[in-house]
């Protein structure tokens, strides 16, 4: 006789095989063909680009098998009920310098939702054929990581035309200039966009207002901004935060790390749905504005490893009801350093 448990577990595993077989009469398949020749064709291209000796370790699991279901390769999603390829993920590839990626090799793949090309060396995108229109082929294209690649600015006007794009990445790369926001401007569905760790400036006037209207997370986090504090005087005509502030539906806005001079920008308190500021080290001065506390919102401030000065009042504080992390470091006026981090919760980030 089974004991009760041991009988459940038999009767458990036995379900287990007949929900895995259900699942295959039903609604499982496998990847369609056109994917999967589209598949190999990118490791062909991939294998091209890839340094000497290393090309045994290039997508090793999508084999040339007939019988290969590239639904399990590594780096390949599908949504099962259709065999349709969702994501695609290159991971990391030692390639050779100043590599292209032909976009053109994408075009099949009309499902995919999430791309991810990090970690790899292009220096830029190609399409001989559709030329700065490719990315309009992949309709249902969400998310796009380009992170910690060699892409410069000149990769902008492909990325304006993958409209769909709710989260683009581009973190650690090799753009500099402006921020062209005018080639952004078709990414109207746009909600977080992460430009963190390039070297964008504010050396040339850019007109045009931020058309992001629906941004909801930007990072600017280690770029080269400096002038942008300028909005009232002399700097006013220069891109900034000003621009910036038009983005009313913003929650989460990171400009740590940049050379940022002047007095905190007030604009920034026009924001009100802000969950998330982040402006430590950079090099603003004066005091903390009192309007601050219109930022009802706010879970997380730091202010950390700038020059601001004076008197900072608790009171403009209370009115943050949802404040948890607050970290600020206020310039000596004794002979010390006056280090404040105040967490209202738990963990302090
Ligand atoms: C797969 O096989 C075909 C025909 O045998 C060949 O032309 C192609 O280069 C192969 N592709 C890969 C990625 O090995
Ligand atoms: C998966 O494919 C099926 C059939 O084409 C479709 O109805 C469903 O919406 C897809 N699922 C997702 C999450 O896209
Ligand atoms: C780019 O990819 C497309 C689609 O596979 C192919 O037809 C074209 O020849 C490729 N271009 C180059 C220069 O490799
Ligand atoms: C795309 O390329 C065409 C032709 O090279 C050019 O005229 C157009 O301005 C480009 N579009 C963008 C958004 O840069
Ligand atoms: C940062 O921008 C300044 C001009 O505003 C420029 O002189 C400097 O070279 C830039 N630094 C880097 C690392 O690009
Ligand atoms: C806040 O927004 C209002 C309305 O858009 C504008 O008139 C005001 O100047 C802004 N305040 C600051 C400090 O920029």
């Amino acid at each position: 006789m089974f004991s009760p448990t041991k009988e459940k577990v038999f009767m458990g595993q036995n379900l287990i095989w007949v929900m895995i077989l259900l699942g295959q009469i039903h609604g499982y398949k496998s990847c369609i063909q056109k994917e999967r020749m589209a598949l190999l064709e990118i490791k062909k291209h991939m294998i091209a680009v890839a340094k000497e000796g290393e090309s045994n370790f290039v997508f090793p699991t999508w084999t040339n098998d007939t019988k290969s279901d590239c639904c399990r390769w590594e780096e390949v999603k599908c949504n099962r009920s259709s065999g349709r390829v969702t994501v695609i993920s290159f991971g990391l590839m030692y390639m050779k310098e100043s590599s292209l990626l032909n976009l053109s090799l994408l075009h099949p793949f009309e499902d995919v939702r999430i791309l991810d090309l990090g970690w790899n060396r292009f220096s830029g995108l190609f399409d001989a054929v559709e030329g700065n229109k490719s990315l309009s082929r992949l309709r249902k294209l969400e998310i796009l990581f380009l992170d910690l690649n060699e892409f410069s600015s000149s990769i902008f006007p492909f990325l304006n035309a993958a409209t769909s794009l709710t989260k683009l990445s581009l973190k650690a790369n090799n753009m500099d200039g402006p921020v062209p926001v005018k080639e952004l401007r078709d990414l109207t569905n746009l909600e977080v966009l992460d430009m963190s760790w390039n070297r964008f400036n504010d050396s040339i006037p850019v007109q045009e207002s931020f058309p992001l209207r629906n941004l909801r997370a930007l990072s600017l986090r280690n770029n080269n901004f400096s002038s942008s504090m300028g909005l009232q005087g002399k700097f006013a005509h220069i891109f900034h935060i000003s621009r910036i502030c038009k983005l009313k539906n913003l929650q989460e806005l990171d400009l740590s790390g940049n050379k940022l001079v002047g007095h905190f920008p007030l604009c920034l308190t026009n924001l009100t749905r802000l969950r998330v500021l982040d402006l430590s080290s950079n090099q603003l001065t004066g005091s903390i504005p009192s309007s601050l506390s219109n930022l009802e919102s706010l879970e997380y401030l730091s202010l950390l490893d700038n020059n601001f000065e004076g008197f900072f009042s608790f009171g403009s504080l209370t009115k943050l009801s949802m404040l948890r992390v607050f970290k600020i470091q206020l310039v000596p006026t004794f002979s010390y350093q006056n280090l404040l981090i105040i967490c209202f919760s738990w963990i302090c980030q």
